[in-house]
């Protein structure tokens, strides 16, 4: 991320006249330029500033990357709204399940009518859909109104591809197969003004058999630590108080490095950062979680209380036809291990349910995790077949109603073992980062990312306070802010300064 100034500097020695540069990311710094010309001049035309709206499918490395284009887009003069009718509607996608795919499908036959009254309108697809060719072939047959689609490993072209498009009447189409490129310093916009997500490396190697991650995000690639402690600093001084580690597989974080370094030891030197008070991380890989991470977590100030653990099955013929290389024991031992040194931990999962070949047996064995492991929640999923993995070739002869039966049985556990768990922390007092207010209602969230609503301030969004849970309802509680008066003024008087400076 560049602050506003750095970039205007750059920009400022720009000659447009010049051919745009080969090196990133000046590359890109010349093409912003470019665009803002473009967007200006549609604009004139117009007579209006010209609109994008941006459409997010799928998980927090998808939220990320569109926080990176929504800051191209702010950049090189589109005003963002929350409206498909816009002039540029992105549409960045998931293909993690089939169902995913068919409302992207469902969204490009809506926005197309609008395309219809407005042929101005430019539509853009991508993320993790666009790197399957079968995904392509189709839009290129029945959305040929689509103007520009490009993949995962070149998000950061954007204000280039926006150029491309804006001087080309045909689909722009930009794909790469991999790359091991990581192109830093271009400007994002943030959803929120306290809390960020940090990716930390992109793509992932454990080829789970079920999994099209792998070959959509490609081959893993950590950043340098030096660029993500270099961005969470400049996102504290922004008011950041909490960060999110973003991978596919946190836990091998550093491999790829020139100098190694492992997860842990980033833990520790991102908790150095002063003024920093909460950090977050997804996802984690049972086989890579070392001893020394829960150390650190241990007897870290800084690190949530909060695991989000996948076990995707309990069954260990299972984890091995899905490729996960641990046991059921092996889980066992280690969720027992955490729980064990990190007593107040809030343990979350994926479950996976109708992999090729599953029986009720099997999903018994799930159930037994569930029950001893106790999750606070788990997300629970129908198994979805992907074209290209091995599990799409494995036969499946369960019954569509034999798996949507082991389905809610084990729905039925999780909801009552995580109810169980949700009352444990009622009448204790804890710290809540404030998210959200509506009026004098507000939520925020707990170390164990359990949602908490209570009376007070809307100035307090932003700010850590103090609350006692006073009620348990399922997955969230009610509380009591629990502050004397004077250290609420002075709460108080600390955000409208934040605001102030911001
Ligand atoms: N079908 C169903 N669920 C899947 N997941 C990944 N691939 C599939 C699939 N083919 C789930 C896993 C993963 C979560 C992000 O999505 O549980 O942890
Ligand atoms: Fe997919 Fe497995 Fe990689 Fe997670 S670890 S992204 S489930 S292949």
């Amino acid at each position: 991320m560049i602050k506003n100034k750095e970039l205007e500097m750059i920009l400022e020695t720009i000659d447009l006249r010049d051919d745009a540069p080969t090196d990133e990311p000046m590359r890109q710094y010349y093409f912003i330029k470019k665009a803002r010309e473009i967007i200006c001049a549609e604009s004139e035309k117009l007579g209006r500033c010209l609109t994008a709206d941006g459409e997010t499918f799928g998980c927090q490395m998808n939220a990320k990357d569109s926080e990176k284009l929504i800051g191209i887009l702010e950049n090189i003069g589109f005003e963002m709204i929350e409206d498909e009718s816009a002039d540029l509607v992105f549409y960045n996608t998931c293909t993690v399940r089939d169902n995913a795919n068919q409302r992207v499908y469902g969204r490009l036959g809506f926005v197309n009518n609008m395309k219809k009254k407005n042929p101005q309108k430019k539509v853009v697809l991508c993320g993790c859909m666009m790197q399957e060719p079968s995904v392509i072939e189709k839009i290129q047959k029945s959305y040929s109104f689509v103007d520009l689609i490009f993949g995962t490993h070149n998000i950061y072209k954007f204000a280039e591809l926006i150029v491309a498009m804006y001087s080309s009447d045909s689909m722009i189409i930009d794909i790469w197969e991999d790359t091991n490129q990581i192109v830093e310093d271009l400007p994002a916009q943030r959803k929120y003004a306290f809390k960020s997500g940090v990716n930390i490396m992109y793509g992932c190697n454990n080829f789970c058999s079920y999994c099209i991650v792998p070959y959509v995000r490609g081959r893993e690639r950590s950043r340098n630590p030096k660029d993500i402690i270099r961005e969470i600093e400049k996102l504290v001084s922004e008011g950041v108080v909490e960060v999110m580690l973003l991978g596919q597989n946190v836990n091998s974080y550093g491999k790829t490095l020139e100098e190694p370094m492992c997860f842990a030891q980033l833990l520790q030197e991102v908790e150095k950062i002063e003024g920093l008070e909460r950090i977050r991380f997804m996802t984690s890989h049972p086989k890579d979680l070392s001893d020394e991470l829960i150390q650190v977590m241990k007897y870290s100030k800084k690190i949530c209380r909060h695991l989000h653990l996948p076990l995707q099955s309990g069954s260990t013929r299972i984890l091995k036809a899905m490729n996960r290389r641990y046991t059921k024991e092996q889980y066992l031992e280690l969720a027992y291990k955490i729980r064990r040194e990190i007593p107040d931990i809030s343990l979350t999962t994926d479950i996976i349910v109708g992999f090729p070949g599953e029986t009720a047996a099997d999903v018994e064995e799930t159930i037994d995790v569930v029950q001893k492991v106790q999750y606070d929640n788990a997300f629970t999923f129908i198994y979805s077949k992907r074209t290209g993995t091995p599990a799409a070739t494995m036969p499946n002869p369960t019954s569509e109603e034999e798996i949507k039966a082991n389905f809610d049985r084990l729905l039925t556990v999780v909801h009552k073992t995580a109810e169980e768990r949700g009352g444990r922390m009622v009448g204790e007092t804890h710290s809540v980062l404030v998210e959200e207010s509506d009026g004098s209602k507000l939520t925020g969230r707990l170390s164990q990312n359990t949602l908490v609503h209570f009376e007070g301030d809307a100035c307090l969004v932003g700010q850590i306070v103090d609350v006692k849970l006073t009620e348990a309802h399922g997955f969230y509680y009610f509380g009591k802010i629990n502050m004397q008066e004077h250290c609420l003024q002075e709460l108080l008087q600390k955000s409208m300064k934040k605001k102030l400076i911001g």
